[in-house]
Formats: C-alpha cells, structure tokens, sequence
C-alpha cells in the first residue's frame, strides 16, 4: 500500500513535469532548442527567429508587466496562472496563455532529418482513437484549419485517458479552466499566421501538411506516457 502510494505520487510529478510550467515572475524568454534554420524547409528561419525573438518575447514582457502591477498575482507559477485563466484580466490570460504555449510548442519540434514516430503505446492509442495515423493528422489538420482567425490546434489526453483533438481561440489551451475540451496537451501547433505567413502567406493547410515534418515524436510519446502514468 505505501509502496504504491510512493509509486503513485512520483508518476504524478512525472507527470506534471512532462508539460509543467512551474517558473514564477519575472518570468524570461527560454531559448530555442535548435538553431532558427534548423526546422527548414517546413517553417523557414526568419519565421522562426521573428516568432521566437519577438512574438515570444513580447508575451514574455507584457506578462512580467501585468504580473508585477498585479501583488495578487507575484509567486504564481505559470501553470497556476494558465489554470485560472478565466478569472484574470485578459491580458494575464492572454500572455501567460502565450508564454506556455510558445515554451510548449519549441519543444514539441526538432530537425526533420530526425524523421522519428510515436511509440508503440501512442501509435497504438492513435490508432484505437482516430483509426489511423494518416486518419489522425487529417482531423488534426481539418481542426486547425477550421480555428478562425488566430489559434491553437491540439493532441491532449482528457482525464478520462482517452485522446481528443481540440482548437482554442487566440492563446488559450486545454489546462485552462475556460477550455470546452480539457486534458493535458501532448502536442500542439500554433495556427496564428505570424507562425507561417512569410513562407506560406494565406496558405495555412499547407503549413500543417509541412509541420509533420518537423513534430517531435519521441517528445510527444514521453509526455504521453508521463500522461498515461498518473
Ligand atoms: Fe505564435
């Protein structure tokens, strides 16, 4: 009984740190994982170094700048604050929903030369969810088309384990109390046009078939794991 309670508890924290945002104000700008060119030709270097550099960053600094004429909101980590979103000003739940996906979403890439897949235990949760891989990424894509103007487009694990793909409007995800569909992230991409319109333009179905190339399938298959052992 204690054993499994230790056990139980550390595949909690596991858990927790496969998409944890624990930082606490001022918070700061992580780098990217790879160099800015590193994901081409799916999503060129200017675009990323402008996303990363200045999209990012400016969520960083407008956050920092709620949080610090706010006392109510000093010592809270970022998590805290994206599961409350709802009840903060718009402008906390704007940027801190725009810091944590942005620090999830460089994580979520790597080189496409690294051409990995999902686990075993993913491909086969993809499979029972959606029918197929080639099934999944056609309802993933049709999701992330469909978000009208700026968005986010999801993988998550709902509470009940089962996988689900939802869009949220603007910079909001599925740890947010105000999401219609919750769980916890494993994948996502960003569908707002400063991501893909240099290259793309008006062409964002485009930038979601080329995103494939550079998802990090081994990245997705801990956290779904870590997911998967609470
Ligand atoms: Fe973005």
């Amino acid at each position: 009984m204690f054993r499994s309670t230790i056990i139980g508890v550390a595949a909690l924290c596991v858990a927790t740190q496969a998409v944890a945002q624990v930082a606490i104000a001022p918070f700061s700008l992580p780098p990217l994982p790879y160099a800015a060119a590193a994901l081409e030709p799916a999503i060129d270097a200017r675009t990323m170094a402008i996303h990363h550099d200045k999209h990012h960053q400016a969520y960083v600094d407008a956050l920092n700048k709620a949080v610090a004429t706010s006392p109510a909101l000093q010592g809270q980590s970022l998590d805290a604050l994206v599961a409350k979103a709802g009840t903060l000003p718009a402008v906390v739940r704007d940027n801190a929903g725009g810091h944590w996906n942005h620090s999830f979403f460089w994580k979520t890439m790597a080189p496409p030369t690294q051409k990995m897949q999902p686990s075993p235990a993913l491909a086969a949760a993809i499979d029972a969810q959606f029918g197929s891989l080639a099934a999944f990424k056609t309802a993933f894509k049709e999701a992330g088309t469909k978000r009208f103007g700026s968005g986010w487009v999801w993988l998550l694990v709902k509470s009940d384990g089962a996988l689900a793909i939802a869009s949220t409007p603007n910079q909001d995800n599925p740890l947010m109390d105000v999401a219609e569909v919750k769980g916890t992230p494993i994948l996502g991409n960003d569908v707002w046009e400063h991501a893909y319109y240099l290259e793309y333009q008006n062409r964002r179905a485009a930038y979601l078939d080329g995103w494939w190339q550079v998802v990090d399938w081994k990245t997705v298959s801990d956290r779904y794991a870590a997911t998967r052992a609470r």
